[in-house]
């Protein structure tokens, strides 16, 4: 048990660290100005950092972010877990935060596969939907959504990881239901949930998100075909996203130029939506929470000074292509903001548990700085 007496031992030696680490934040320049003539700079924003609960995070994102995602809060799971019935708190709290702070907000995500409420792909009785009544709810829910937002939300991921590996598009309750199995539907879904998100919002950009395409060349190409599908039809896509979930090891610095000339040459927007840099190196390389976890990535060797050498490094080699190719590049958001909150272990950020600006922070600002 704890007595009164270490509580306060421990609460002060809390406080002193938060103070030393603010102060050494307070010392360092802001990312958002290092980058401000090439690319907005980002983070995802959580629960807690929205709602007031975690002020070294909020103080890190207020000082060097210029536009934030919303990391879980507008999901279709966090918004609309019972049919009919949406929990606007969180995603209320992110906008405004963003709005008090001059934050560009891109809601994510409209339409996905995970994170999504059982009843969504069922009817009342248990069976699975006939395309019209999906095609009728993802209506109803983007309207609901990106209405409540409108004029307020910079752009969003109106479709996310919707390609496998091989460029296809993945077998999803979406792609099943709505495509029925047809050639000639199978980017229905894709297409209506672009359709409707216009109509919601004329002003929003509408992007495209997924995880690999710096990794796969195959799964790039599936991208930029799902681009053209859309233009063909004369439906607005303006940006493809690039997660960028890294690892020391991935991806090559030519993987990521392919992906990032293919998309540009296809004419939208490419953004770095969810970057970061896992330091454990074994194992699967994608994004899917159901295939890791922080228990998964933990890794005993991330705070080694040769680990976050080598992580400093390729975040060193990540922004010297981004900046190679930054008229092509409007936006770079991280996947959180310090290690202490992100979805994966290990030490995949800028900043360290205690909120401190590390090695790779160091990295990344001399990067901008050789071409400020
Ligand atoms: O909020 C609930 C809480 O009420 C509950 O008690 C607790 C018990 O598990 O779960 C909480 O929800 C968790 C949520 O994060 C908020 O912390 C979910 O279980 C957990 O699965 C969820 O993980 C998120 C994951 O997406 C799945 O939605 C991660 O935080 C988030 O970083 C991650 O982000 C995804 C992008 O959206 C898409 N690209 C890949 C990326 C990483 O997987």
């Amino acid at each position: 048990m704890r007595t009164g007496r270490t509580t306060t031992v421990v609460s002060l030696a809390v406080l002193v660290a938060g103070a030393l680490a603010s102060a050494a934040e307070k010392d360092v320049p802001a990312l958002k100005d290092v980058f401000k003539d090439h690319f907005l700079i980002g983070g995802a924003l959580n629960r807690r950092v929205v709602t007031g609960h975690d002020p070294g995070a909020a103080a890190i994102a207020e000082k060097h972010f210029n536009t934030a995602t919303a990391e879980n809060a507008m999901k279709w799971q966090s918004l609309n877990p019972w049919p009919g019935r949406y929990a606007w708190d969180v995603a209320d709290s992110f906008v405004a935060f963003c709005e008090r702070n001059e934050m560009a907000p891109i809601g994510h995500c409209l339409v996905w596969h995970s994170q999504v409420p059982r009843w969504l792909f069922r009817d009342e009785s248990g069976n699975a939907l006939t395309r019209e009544v999906l095609l009728a709810r993802m209506k109803d829910h983007i309207m609901t959504v990106v209405g409540r937002y409108k004029g307020r939300i910079k752009g969003w991921d109106v479709v996310n990881e919707a390609l496998n590996e091989n460029g296809t598009l993945r077998a999803s309750p979406w792609l099943r239901i709505i495509g029925e199995g047809a050639e000639d539907k199978k980017y229905d879904f894709i297409e209506s949930a672009f359709r409707w998100a216009h109509e919601a919002d004329p002003e929003a950009e509408l992007y495209y998100n997924d995880y690999g395409l710096e990794s796969s060349k195959a799964k790039c190409d599936g991208a930029v075909a799902l681009v053209k599908h859309l233009q063909s039809k004369g439906v607005r896509i303006d940006g493809v996203g690039i997660q960028l979930h890294a690892s020391l090891e991935h991806p090559s610095v030519e993987g990521l130029e392919y992906a990032i000339t293919s998309l540009a040459a296809a004419g939208v927007k490419v953004m770095i939506t969810e970057l970061d840099i896992r330091t454990q190196t074994r194992g699967y390389r994608g994004a899917d929470i159901g295939r890791i976890n922080r228990r998964s990535t933990q890794d005993a060797n991330a705070d080694a000074a040769e680990t976050q050498r080598r992580l400093a490094q390729k975040y060193a080699e990540i922004f010297s292509v981004l900046l190679k190719h930054r008229k092509d590049i409007t936006r770079v958001t991280f996947w959180g903001i310090y290690d202490g909150a992100s979805w994966i272990g290990g030490s995949p950020l800028l900043f360290d548990r205690d909120y401190r600006p590390k090695e790779a922070f160091f990295a990344v600002l001399s990067a901008g700085r050789k071409d400020q």
